[in-house]
């Protein structure tokens, strides 16, 4: 069937029929992508610098990867893993054991979002501990469902309207140099959490994203990591890692806790797993992931085989072509090019922070980090769009610019995109 509506059009069927809760950042209307471009329905071409949100970090439609999945497609598509199970889920919790970093010996679940994996965590820590409390941080980002929405550290747009929330979830300071709150200040404040609001006897789990994603690309400086993982430690707590947005080589390593030389006892992933095939894990010591009773895990989706033949298609593409080291390569080059950008226009371009393919750019007025300027964050994303380039936002104050390309991105296609960036800024500023 030929697609011959506009993008316009295909918005106000959207808006007609589609909840406006499930908002859309463009009135981009996909007609086909490959590796770090897409097309519209009108036949306009965009370079993507979201992938998806950190999703198809292997490019769209990498020829492996639709390869295992068409062939396993030809197997079976469904069988649900709880009832008969099959190799390939068995094969990508093997690879998923090894990868996650520390000794100890490790088990996987297999789930289908982000939300879902976060929330089997802190049912995991609670069969475990037999504790109920969970600490999350200000500014964090774990999903949308309703136990992960109360973990989440962020108002708009994500808890407004949707309380109440349910309970023994708390939220400790985050450590951000740039707004003033230092490591010595963010442990003071989970002190103070630990003297008047739960006892560290009664935390089940502590969730910390090792970058804050959604939350506007702000590092766990490696102490405050370490520091809580001593805390866990002294007091019993599972420390629980959001690799969501961070893990499968985004950042530069594999895992983002790998530069804090610490072994998380619980470990989410999901987005850059399996190339945009839905789904999500959790990995983790193999003592802890055992304490529920068989069947209080899992799900219907959990651990799709088409999902599980992509993942393990994903890795072995990600081994082949180096991509944990391009994430490197690929940051260096856009931090570059934005620290030049700040140079220029140093009043506005507050911050520049990067892990590996993690970068963002933080928009303040007057060079000032307490004046944000989420307009001009939007425009910008605007601009960019009107110009071919796919960019995405995000922060507490709706005020940084987040650079996620795919890791098999071109560098050719990194410096388009980048010279497409300067000029949104220059005809904005
Ligand atoms: C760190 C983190 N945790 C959890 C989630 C939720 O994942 P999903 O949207 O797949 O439910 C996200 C999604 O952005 C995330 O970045």
């Amino acid at each position: 069937m030929t697609n011959t509506a506009t993008n316009d059009e295909w918005q106000a069927r959207k808006e007609a029929a589609v909840a406006r809760g499930q908002g859309n950042v463009s009135p981009i209307y996909v007609d086909h992508a490959l590796n770090a471009e897409l097309w519209d329905v009108e036949g306009n071409r965009y370079i993507d610098f979201g992938a998806g949100i950190a999703v198809v970090n292997t490019g769209h439609c990498h020829p492996k990867v639709k390869a295992a999945v068409a062939a396993q497609l030809d197997k079976f598509s469904h069988t649900c893993v709880m009832v008969t199970p099959y190799d390939v889920s068995v094969r990508l919790a093997e690879k998923l054991n090894h990868l996650m970093p520390g000794e100890t010996p490790k088990k996987s679940l297999f789930v289908t979002t982000g939300a879902e994996a976060v929330e089997n965590c802190v049912k995991i820590a609670r069969a475990f501990t037999g504790r109920h409390g969970v600490v999350a941080f200000n500014g964090g980002f774990h999903g949308r469902t309703m136990l992960a929405m109360a973990m989440t550290g962020k108002i708009t747009p994500y808890k407004n309207l949707f309380g109440p929330f349910p309970g023994e979830v708390y939220h400790a300071p985050f450590p951000i140099a740039y707004h003033g709150i230092t490591v010595k200040d963010a442990l003071a404040g989970l002190d103070t959490l630990f003297k008047v609001d739960i006892a560290p006897r009664d935390v089940a789990a502590i969730v910390i994203e090792p970058v804050q994603g959604e939350g506007g690309f702000y590092p766990a400086p490696v102490e405050f990591q370490q520091r809580l993982r001593e805390l866990c430690d002294e007091h019993g707590i599972v420390y629980v890692a959001d690799e969501i947005q961070t893990g499968f080589g985004r950042t530069g390593k594999f895992f983002c806790s790998e530069y804090a030389g610490i072994e998380p006892d619980l470990m989410t992933a999901a987005k850059g797993i399996a190339g945009g095939f839905p789904i999500a894990t959790v990995t983790g010591k193999a003592e802890i992931m055992d304490a529920p009773l068989p069947g209080g895990l899992g799900g219907t989706y959990g651990g799709s085989p088409l999902g599980c033949a992509a993942a393990l298609a994903v890795l072995e593409v990600m081994e082949e072509e180096g991509l944990v080291a391009r994430a490197n390569e690929i940051g260096e080059r856009i931090v570059s090019r934005i620290r030049a950008l700040q140079e220029q226009y140093p009043q506005v371009i507050g911050e520049i922070r990067s892990a590996g393919a993690m970068i963002a750019m933080e928009l303040v007025k007057g060079g000032d980090a307490n004046r944000p300027d989420p307009d001009l964050t939007k425009a910008m994303v605007q601009a960019a769009a009107r110009r071919g380039l796919i960019l995405l936002s995000c922060g507490v104050r709706g005020n940084v610019i987040r650079f996620l390309p795919a890791l098999t991105i071109p560098t050719e296609l990194v410096d388009e995109g980048m010279d497409l960036v300067a000029k949104s800024l220059a005809e904005l500023v």
